[in-house]
């Protein structure tokens, strides 16, 4: 593995450090606060490439790679992690498959303008009886000539209050299982196609969670990605990436939890010392910070065999399992850290805590991943 990063790469990392301390961070409590949208400063991400990062430049996107991804995405999460997963939903769920299965003219009209930042995209597999089991789907693209007709129910859908476009996954025969299954890409204010309800959430309260429902909703079959049937195959394969971009948010949390414990820390006098000279305290932060750094080498091993047109399932559900499972660790020792104040809402260890928590289980929960990694060495 080479991880000396090139220049883009650099500059990648550095463009997003700058506007995540710049514009990002100072509002960060504000957005878990009031729970709104952060459409201002996901604007300004669009404007420097951050939301379509390794989509070519023809298509609207800034043409780079998974590394810069998730080097970019670290720093925006490490800010404010409802930026880190606004960001990784539209990058990962809603580009990279239209970008890898949608047609030319597909890519003309549904890519370019969710992968430029102008519009918004959002990944719809999720039902209410279909989690962790996603070949298990209720919602239905019923065939009529030209035209596909989609009902059902979604849920959980990040972004799924603001996306202009939408992929959503529904069978065409249930008998097929997941053979059945196909991926369509459908645009907001198609007949049918509504925001049922908003989920309150324990944390990234700044990204929408949305139900949508689908009730005799017609698309074109020109909206269809891939071939029918290979929907399923869309959707994990999706994921293989989606999955290297919840790691970064993860570490970036985690990162988040490390430094606010770390200063705090030096600060704190308790029994005439700082708290950071209490070998109780040193050990925690050495843990914290060993972790992270394999958490971000898992990401960015996954990101590289990405990078090299290599299959990466393994390397993609080892990082986000590791590097979740180290955002959840980290952050509970960092509410430790601050003692009382850790619990209370005016210091922000508890809300790297409560977002930390999601990564463990959307795009796959740690079961999941664990039955991912097991199936490929079993293989
Ligand atoms: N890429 C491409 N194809 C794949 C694949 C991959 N990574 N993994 C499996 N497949 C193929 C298999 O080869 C198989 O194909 P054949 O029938 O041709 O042999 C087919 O897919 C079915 O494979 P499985 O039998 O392994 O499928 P399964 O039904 O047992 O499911 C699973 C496997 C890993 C549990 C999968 O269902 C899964 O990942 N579940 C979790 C779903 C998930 O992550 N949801 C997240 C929703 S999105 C979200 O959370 C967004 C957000 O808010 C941020």
């Amino acid at each position: 593995m080479d991880f000396e990063l090139t220049e883009e790469q650099r500059l990648f990392q550095e463009t997003a450090q700058q506007v995540a301390e710049k514009e990002i961070t100072p509002i960060a409590e504000r957005v878990d606060e009031s729970g709104q949208f952060p459409r201002e400063t996901i604007a300004q991400l669009g404007e420097l490439g951050f939301m379509g990062v390794a989509v070519p430049q023809e298509y609207g996107g800034a043409g780079a790679d998974t590394v810069c991804y998730v080097l970019a995405l670290e720093e925006i999460s490490r800010a404010c992690a409802s930026h880190g997963v606004i960001m990784s939903v539209n990058n990962s769920l809603y580009c990279e498959p239209v970008l890898r299965f949608g047609m030319e003219e597909q890519k003309r009209r549904f890519l370019a303008p969710v992968a430029s930042g102008k519009s918004m995209g959002c990944f719809c597999l999720s039902e209410p009886g279909a989690g962790s089991d996603a070949a298990n789907q209720q919602t239905t693209a019923r065939r009529e000539g030209d035209w596909y007709v989609l009902n059902g129910t979604k849920n959980f859908i990040t972004n799924g209050n603001e996306a202009d476009y939408a992929i959503v996954f529904a069978t065409v025969n249930k008998a097929l299982k997941h053979k059945g299954i196909c991926a369509f890409a459908v645009e907001r204010g198609t007949p049918g196609f509504t925001v049922a309800h908003l989920e309150k959430k324990l944390g990234i309260r700044g990204s929408s969670c949305a139900q949508l429902t689908f009730d005799n909703c017609r698309v074109s079959a020109e909206n269809l990605l891939g071939k029918e049937g290979e929907g399923f195959k869309i959707a994990l394969a999706t994921l293989d990436g989606g999955r290297i971009g919840i790691a970064a948010q993860a570490v970036g949390i985690a990162r988040a939890a490390l430094e606010a414990s770390r200063d705090y820390s030096k600060q704190r006098i308790q029994f005439g010392k700082p708290i950071a000279a209490n070998q109780a305290i040193q050990f925690m932060l050495a843990d914290m910070a060993t972790e992270i750094d394999a958490a971000r080498l898992l990401t960015l091993n996954a990101a590289l065999l990405k990078d090299r047109g290599l299959r990466h399932t393994k390397e993609s559900s080892m990082a986000k399992l590791y590097a979740s499972e180290v955002a959840m660790r980290a952050s509970i020792k960092g509410v430790q850290i601050f003692g009382g104040y850790g619990y209370m809402m005016d210091y922000p260890a508890q809300r790297f805590m409560r977002d930390a928590k999601i990564t463990e289980i959307y795009e796959g929960t740690s079961e999941v991943q664990r039955m991912v990694i097991a199936s490929a060495l079993l293989s």
